[in-house]
């Protein structure tokens, strides 16, 4: 990659999103978020950051855990 970029020390966790930008973040309005919504938090999902559910393969292949982050509108 660029010459200005540090050399690894460790695996990246980041394989593909937004990679031209020096940082990935994402900002959702909560009115805009419906009665629940799941975030990925294995950074493989092709709808980041939603979770599309390809948690699951990731987990398969690499013997991992990792799931989505789950927010759900309280009742009342
Ligand atoms: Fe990444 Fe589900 S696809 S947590």
């Amino acid at each position: 990659l660029g010459g200005s970029r540090k050399k690894n020390a460790l695996p990246k966790v980041n394989q593909s999103i937004m990679k031209e930008d020096p940082k990935v973040v994402t900002q959702m309005d909560i009115e805009d978020i419906g009665e629940k919504i799941a975030f990925c938090r294995c950074w493989r999902s092709k709808k980041f950051p939603l979770c599309d559910g390809t948690h699951n393969k990731h987990n398969a292949e690499a013997n991992d855990n990792v799931g989505p982050l789950l927010l759900r509108r309280a009742e009342g």
